[in-house]
């Protein structure tokens, strides 16, 4: 994978900049998200960084991992403008070959992203009272955009079978999303404290 996917994505934000544009962070991130000051969270493919950002300014460290140089770029220059440039950490990283090597995450995020064997591997670094949320497109018959992959659609219901031994679930949704997002597509989120 790797090089396939760091070129699609490069590509991508270059033929659709307003990817790249600032927008609001996720809903449910707002609504959970602990108080923050001395806090450390990990957002896996975060992209131009409208969670890390918005986690940044709630007084948390972020580790912000993606493959899209473009992308981390522009998070880069949009931390720095807002002062946050020492509460953010991009990292150019294909998270296919990822290893958690930092233990003790607050927070840990996938948004908008799918890799089910990265949910189990980054499980280990969270630690316990700890949040991680997932929210992304799932399968749906009304889905205005195919996926390239299948696999990278979420089935009903799935994000619970994934956090079912060690976590409460504090938040569990199936939902439209946002409106602006450039396909309608139906997502799924949840949020699990670690036991
Ligand atoms: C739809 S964007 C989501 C961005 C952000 N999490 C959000 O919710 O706005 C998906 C991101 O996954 C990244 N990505 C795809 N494959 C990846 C990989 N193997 N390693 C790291 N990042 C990857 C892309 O570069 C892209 O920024």
């Amino acid at each position: 994978m790797s090089e396939i996917d760091r070129a699609k994505w490069d590509k991508k934000y270059v033929a659709k900049p307003q990817l790249l544009r600032p927008r609001d962070a996720s809903a449910v991130l707002k609504q959970y998200l602990p108080r923050g000051e001395g806090k450390r969270a990990l957002d896996l493919a975060c992209g131009a960084g409208r969670n890390s950002l918005y986690l940044a300014e709630q007084g948390y460290e972020v580790d912000a991992v993606d493959i899209a140089k473009v992308a981390l770029d522009t998070l880069w220059r949009e931390a720095q403008s807002r002062g946050l440039s020492e509460k953010v950490f991009p990292l150019l990283h294909d998270l296919d070959s990822f290893e958690i090597k930092q233990k003790g995450y607050d927070l840990v995020l996938m948004s908008n992203f799918l890799d089910r064997t990265l949910i189990e591997r980054s499980k280990e670094g969270l630690k316990r009272g700890g949040l991680y949320i997932v929210e992304t497109y799932m399968a749906d018959e009304r889905n205005e955009k195919e996926s390239s992959k299948a696999s990278n659609l979420l089935e009903a219901g799935e994000l619970r079978t994934i956090f079912l031994d060690g976590y409460k679930i504090l938040h569990f949704d199936e939902y439209e999303n946002e409106d602006y997002e450039i396909y309608r597509m139906k997502k799924q989120v949840i949020v699990a404290e670690k036991l």
